[in-house]
């Protein structure tokens, strides 16, 4: 009998970060590798954010707090939720956690009973199938391909509903794709889940600060009050207040579901940090001008990747409405051979040789559940951008 636990054999390690850790290697190794693979702004948190941390070390501020959170980061967010999102909650509907990612693993482990069956977009963030399978749950992922926009339609998602439905998990802008619902879009998908009053809504809105060229974000409590009551709306501080280091994520939802993820969180890992709490009180009351000076630089350089791998042979590049992200599809690379002669015959093939003979990592899209694709995180320098592109151009040019 195997000392680990039968859950292990349920999930697959993270290959976002399987990719930085292999780029890591080769750079130790000596070799110029332009890392494209991870998802956290290059940018600085601001120096006000750093500022109340410090504040709060030095007044003493580092014992046990609330489980959920402090009640003044409780009142940040539930003042950010009303003026951005027209959302009403009260204290009791708002939990704290250590990052998005342990607000979006208690909500499902809160819930989840085995064969509970979980709605996925993909492509998807790569968390969320395998944090279904822990908590012991089915995902049904359900492909929204490149010509729907990477998107999810009423009627594919109609289809998908059974009675063993529990949640569908939405996510925009998208990680892998940086794609955006727009208003029309959402309700769209909101007017099916008001006919299934089994299913629930997680909604991840993690980059709804990181979107370009005038798109208007929105959430599903916002579009359909019917929804409020079945909806956790989840978002955090690690993207556009470019804090990824700090582990301060939220949501906002129905008090006993609330309630119960507090439960897991008082047995697992008890409040987070006490310090990055009150930075992130600071993020979101503090001065929000940085953000469309950073998403001017986003903008520009989301622009100049796609505008460069769409002159790459065999690679089609589609312009995302947000995130940092960008997922051009590699199928007209496929069947092509290397000039060390390895045949190209799926993204992975792709990636790897694009890391061994040119030194950039990208992640295969197969890992977000669409392939033959690559996802680009360009949240990164934008001349080591412009420097990566050329080489992918090259890399492809010489494939035959
Ligand atoms: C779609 C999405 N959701 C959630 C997260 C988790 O963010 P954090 O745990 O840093 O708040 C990430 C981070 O990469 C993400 O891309």
């Amino acid at each position: 009998m195997s000392f680990l636990s039968a859950a292990l054999d349920r999930v697959k390690p993270s290959a976002t970060i399987a990719v930085t850790d292999k780029a890591r290697a080769l750079k130790a190794a000596g070799r110029n590798v332009i890392g494209l693979g991870a998802g956290e702004p290059d940018f600085d948190t601001p120096a006000n954010i750093k500022l109340a941390a410090i504040h709060a070390i030095e007044a003493g501020k580092t014992k046990y707090t609330d489980v959920g959170g402090i009640p003044e980061l409780k009142e940040a967010i539930i003042a950010k939720f009303l003026r951005e999102n027209g959302l009403t909650y009260k204290p009791n509907q708002v939990i704290v956690g250590t990052g998005g990612k342990q607000v979006l693993y208690n909500a499902l482990m809160a819930t989840i009973n085995p064969g509970d069956e979980v709605i996925i977009p993909a492509p998807y963030w790569v968390s969320y199938p395998e944090m279904v399978a822990l908590a012991g749950g089915e995902s049904v992922p359900v492909v929204c391909t490149a010509e729907r926009g990477f998107k999810l339609g009423a009627e594919d998602l109609e289809k998908a509903i059974t009675p063993k439905t529990k949640w569908i998990i939405l996510n925009s802008p998208s990680n892998p794709t940086g794609a955006a619902y727009t208003r029309a879009e959402l309700k769209a998908i909101t007017d099916v889940l008001v006919k299934h009053p089994h299913v629930w809504v997680m909604t991840d809105d993690m980059y709804e600060h990181l979107v370009y060229d005038d798109f208007a974000f929105t959430t599903p409590a916002q579009i359909e009050p019917k929804l409020y009551d079945r909806t956790l709306t989840v978002n955090g501080v690690s993207k556009a207040y470019c804090m990824t280091g700090w582990r301060i994520g939220y949501a906002g939802g129905p008090a006993q579901l609330i309630k119960a993820m507090a439960t897991i969180q008082s047995q697992s890992t008890s409040n987070p940090s006490s310090i990055s709490q009150w930075a992130a009180v600071e993020a979101l009351n503090g001065p929000q001008d940085f953000i469309p000076v950073n998403n001017k630089v986003f903008k520009e350089r989301r622009d100049l990747v796609v505008s460069m791998l769409n002159q790459a042979t065999g690679i089609d590049c589609p312009r995302p409405e947000g995130a940092f992200y960008v997922y051009p599809s590699c199928a007209g690379t496929i069947g092509k051979t290397s000039p060390s002669g390895k045949v190209i015959e799926n993204d992975e093939d792709f990636v790897t040789e694009l890391l061994e003979s040119e030194g950039v990592a990208v992640v295969h899209g197969s890992a977000f559940g669409l392939g033959p694709a690559f996802r680009i995180s360009y949240a990164t320098k934008t001349s080591d951008l412009e420097d990566a592109c050329k080489r992918i151009q090259r890399f492809c040019g010489n494939l035959r």
